[in-house]
Order: structure tokens, then C-alpha cells, then sequence
């Protein structure tokens, strides 16, 4: 698979990390739930090399995923890693034997955080670490995260973490952050269908700084929409390949992350960037998320009985 089907090549700001456009997600290779380990471990580690051997070049997990499990399955699949692979990771909560997840943001708990990443990977240091702020009933515009972004600033001049990004943060997040230390990515909730950080896309761009939607399918579940379905059978691709080539088209820094347990959606996955998508086509998708606003506005309208 050559440079260009993986949707050409970004480098994070002020790094030497350069990866292609098209990179995979590995939340989804643990257990149901995100618990536990894979249900299958061997396909967990055929996805994983198939995607290597693919040219993918940067791999998203955390420690949080299992716990460990995903960490360990990586380490299992692709150690000693290939010079070039980029391995972000995050920080910021923790699962309970209940299977919740739970902010773990004190100085103790972020920095256990980093040594468990580096012991389940089997590195010296972590290329990149985003600080994941939990939840959204922190306060006005999502709290204050610059207490956790200087824990990480530490550990990064510790030498423990090469640099930083964030995750489910909004732009005043952003900017408090950015008076402490570098960020290079900013890892949010974002797909076709979720749009609501179209403006903090284009701020970052202009910044030269990564956007990384999670989501990017979906997630949980997958998107679907009859608009998509039609484009993607025009196109000769399927609805997933659209939705991906949507996000590639969208800005030059989104880099993709795309999740799946199995090697056939991942070769669909990473041959997104052969679909060029005409200026109609991208209105007409540009719909699905006016739809979805539509519908939204008129169950909160119905719901507070205006
Ligand atoms: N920062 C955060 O808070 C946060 C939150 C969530 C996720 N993430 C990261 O973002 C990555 C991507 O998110 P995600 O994996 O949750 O969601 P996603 O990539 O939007 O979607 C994954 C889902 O889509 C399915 N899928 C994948 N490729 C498909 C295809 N070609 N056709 C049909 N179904 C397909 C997968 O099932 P199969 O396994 O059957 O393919 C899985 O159910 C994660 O892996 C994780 O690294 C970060």
C-alpha cells in the first residue's frame, strides 16, 4: 500500500514525528467493554501487524484499555518496534473492577499512569501523551486542566514523555494548556455526524496542531445514514470508506484513528484514501450532520415542551 492511500503524510508541531494520515486505534482489540483481554488475541495481534505492514506509522491506545490488555497486546504483536512507529497514549482515568471509568488525574495517579504505559509497552519513553479530561460537570467550558497539564509538562522534562496533547477538551482548555507546554494534538469526539468542534478544527490547523477525532465511524455505533449509503455506492466504496474520506478532505491536520477488531475492516478502513470526494458530494454529506442538528433541536424543543 503505497503514501498516498493512506492519506499523504503530517507531522506533529515542533517534533521529528512524522506519520501517514491514515493510523488505527486500538480501543477496540480488548474484551467486550473495552475490559479485559481480546476475545480473540490472536487476530488482535494479526490486525495489529497487518496494519504495520500496511505503512500505519502511528497507533492510539491507553493504558486504561483492559486494563493493560491493549498495552500488552501491542508490545506482544509489534515489540521491538519498527524505527518510525509513533505510539500515543492517555492519561486521566482509570477502571474500577466495576468496569466504570473514573477520573484519575492527581500528581500520584497521572504519573503511576506513565510508568504503566512504559512498563506494558516496553518503552523508555512515551512519544506522545494526551491528558484526557473525564466527564463534562467540571464547570463552565469543561474546568481547569492546568494543575494536570503541569504534572505531565514535569514528567515530559523527566524525560518520561516526549510531548503532549489533550483529549475531550474544548478550546479555552486548549489555550490554558498552551501557556504551560507544547501541544501537538488535540484528541476529540468528532465524525460526519458530530460536528461540534468544526471551529477548533480549523483553529488548531492554523496552528499547525494535530486533531484526532475519536469516533471517527461512530464508535459504539457505527454511523449510519441513507445519504452516506448512496454516496458510498455511487462511489464503487463503502459507507465507512466515505465517512473517512469525509474527515481526510475536511483538514489537512485531522489524522484518523479508526478502531476495529478485524483485519477485513481495517484493509477497508486504510484504503479510505483512495476516494476523492467531488465538491457536491461534500455538500451533500456536509447534510447529514445539518440533519442530525435538526433532529436534535426538535427533541429538545419537544422535551422542554416549547
Ligand atoms: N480520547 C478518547 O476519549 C477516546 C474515546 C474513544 C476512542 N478513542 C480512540 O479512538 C479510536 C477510534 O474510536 P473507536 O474505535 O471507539 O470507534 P470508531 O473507529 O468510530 O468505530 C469502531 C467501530 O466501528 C466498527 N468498524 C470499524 N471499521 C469498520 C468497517 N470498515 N465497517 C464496519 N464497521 C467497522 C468496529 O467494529 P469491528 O471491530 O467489528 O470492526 C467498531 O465497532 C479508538 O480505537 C481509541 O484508540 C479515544
Amino acid at each position: 500500500m503505497n503514501e498516498s492511500t493512506l492519506g499523504g503524510r503530517f507531522t506533529f508541531p515542533g517534533t521529528s514525528l512524522m506519520v501517514r494520515r491514515i493510523g488505527y486505534g486500538a480501543m477496540q482489540l480488548a474484551g467486550p467493554g473495552v475490559w479485559g483481554p481480546p476475545k480473540d488475541p490472536d487476530s488482535a495481534v494479526a490486525v495489529l501487524r497487518e496494519a504495520v505492514a500496511a505503512g500505519v506509522n502511528h497507533i492510539d491506545t491507553s493504558d486504561y484499555y483492559g486494563p493493560h490488555a491493549t498495552n500488552q497486546i501491542i508490545r506482544q504483536a509489534l515489540h521491538p518496534y519498527p524505527a518510525g512507529l509513533v505510539i500515543v497514549t492517555k492519561l486521566g482515568a482509570r477502571r474500577p473492577p466495576d468496569k466504570s471509568w473514573l477520573p484519575a488525574i492527581s500528581p500520584q495517579e497521572l504519573t503511576a499512569g506513565v510508568h504503566d504505559n512504559l512498563r506494558n509497552l516496553g518503552l523508555d519513553a512515551l512519544d506522545i501523551v494526551n491528558y484526557r479530561v473525564m466527564g463534562s460537570g467540571l464547570g463552565p467550558e469543561g474546568g481547569f486542566i492546568a494543575e494536570q497539564v503541569t504534572v505531565l509538562a514535569d514528567l515530559r522534562r523527566k524525560g518520561l514523555i516526549r510531548h503532549i496533547g489533550l483529549s475531550n477538551v474544548t478550546a479555552k482548555q486548549v489555550a490554558e494548556a498552551q501557556a504551560i507546554t507544547e501541544v501537538v494534538c488535540v484528541q476529540n469526539h468528532y465524525n460526519l455526524a458530530h460536528r461540534h468542534d468544526d471551529a477548533l478544527i480549523d483553529k488548531l490547523a492554523r496552528q499547525g496542531i494535530a486533531y484526532v477525532p475519536f469516533f471517527p465511524l461512530g464508535g459504539f455505533t457505527p454511523l449510519q445514514s441513507s445519504t452516506l449509503s448512496a454516496v458510498a455506492d455511487r462511489l464503487g466504496g463503502t459507507p465507512m470508506q466515505v465517512a473517512l474520506a469525509w474527515l481526510l478532505q475536511r483538514s489537512p491536520n485531522i489524522l484518523l484513528i479508526p478502531g476495529t477488531s478485524t483485519v477485513g475492516h481495517l484493509r477497508e478502513n486504510l484504503a479510505a484514501g483512495r476516494l476523492t470526494l467531488s465538491s457536491q458530494t461534500l455538500a451533500e454529506l456536509d447534510g447529514i450532520a445539518a440533519a442530525v442538528a435538526g433532529e436534535a433541536l426538535t427533541a429538545a424543543g419537544s422535551h422542554a415542551g416549547v
